[in-house]
């Protein structure tokens, strides 16, 4: 209004007042078509009554696996890592002593991108680029996804999460790795569930071994482990006469259907409101 001429200035103030005056108008009807009673006092909004709960959401049941999962591995002293789901044939190969003819890094096993990268295939991975970075003593648990090209069915998904762990330090025992698995095992499962260790073979661990549950009928393989491969310190230019360690990998999928005796892998994956609402 500043701006304005002597005599626009009053102009203006008028056609301000009339604009004014028609918008209140309009709230007037519009209260009055609404059955509202406005003007001054009786107003219809009563703040007695209950009010309208937002839609409170919930954690995936994948995710509270895990988060349940690293909060033991916290609790024992190890750190929560995050990794890269795109990833180099060094990473997810090379550098764990996979040879170049091993099976699992033909195209029916892995998806390659043209760009010459890779979905990583495991999270092993996590370790070696962990190991790049960092000297021991190491501690760490990589949860997140791994991609295989599988056909889809009730126990197969070419998506799904593992988490990996990794100890290292100057002397880090077959009895560590045990000690502590134990341990996990029973803070997850239960205390009474049994645990056994089967001989198996893992190219980035020597001796390696897997590992199954039972609570009392049958056993269930839940883990693969093994002390550090010498060729895997080397590829991250520790000197394997000074440190040991030990590694493990397990399947979040597989746990989460058997705490809460789910049948089928897809449902983690549809979004249903009706599954994803029961955790
Ligand atoms: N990377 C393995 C897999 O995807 C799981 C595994 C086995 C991880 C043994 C380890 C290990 O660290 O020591 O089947």
């Amino acid at each position: 209004m500043g701006s304005l001429s002597e005599t626009d200035r009053p102009k203006f103030g008028q056609a301000l007042n009339q604009l004014k005056e028609l918008i209140e108008d309009q709230i007037r009807q519009k209260e009055q078509s609404l059955g509202l009673k406005t003007a001054q006092g009786d107003v219809s909004f009563d703040p007695t009554l209950p009010g309208i709960s937002p839609r409170i959401g919930k954690l995936h049941p994948i995710t509270q696996t895990i988060q349940e999962i690293s909060d033991i591995f916290t609790r024992l002293g190890f750190e929560t890592v995050d990794g890269r789901e795109i990833e180099t044939e060094f990473y997810n190969f090379t550098a764990l002593n996979i040879p170049l003819d091993h099976p699992s890094r033909d195209a029916f096993d892995t998806f390659y991108t043209e760009s010459g990268h890779l979905l990583r295939s495991q999270t092993s991975t996590v370790q070696v680029r962990v190991m790049e970075k960092r000297k021991p003593p190491i501690r760490i648990i990589a949860p997140g996804r791994v991609y295989r090209p599988d056909a889809v069915d009730a126990s197969h998904s070419f998506m799904f999460h593992q988490i990996e762990g990794l100890m290292v330090d100057a002397r880090t025992t077959f009895s560590d790795l045990k000690g502590v698995l134990h341990l996990f095992l029973r803070k997850l499962l239960g205390p009474d569930i049994k645990m056994r260790f089967r001989p198996h073979f893992f190219p980035f661990t020597e001796p390696s071994v897997e590992i199954d549950v039972s609570w009392g009928k049958g056993w269930l393989e839940l883990l693969g482990a093994g002390q550090v491969d010498p060729a895997v310190f080397e590829a991250v230019g520790y000197n394997p006469k000074k440190v040991q360690g030990f590694a493990f990998g397990l399947g979040v999928e597989r746990i989460a259907m058997l705490k809460y005796g789910i049948k089928d892998i897809r449902l983690f994956y549809e979004n249903d409101l009706r599954f994803l609402e029961q955790f």
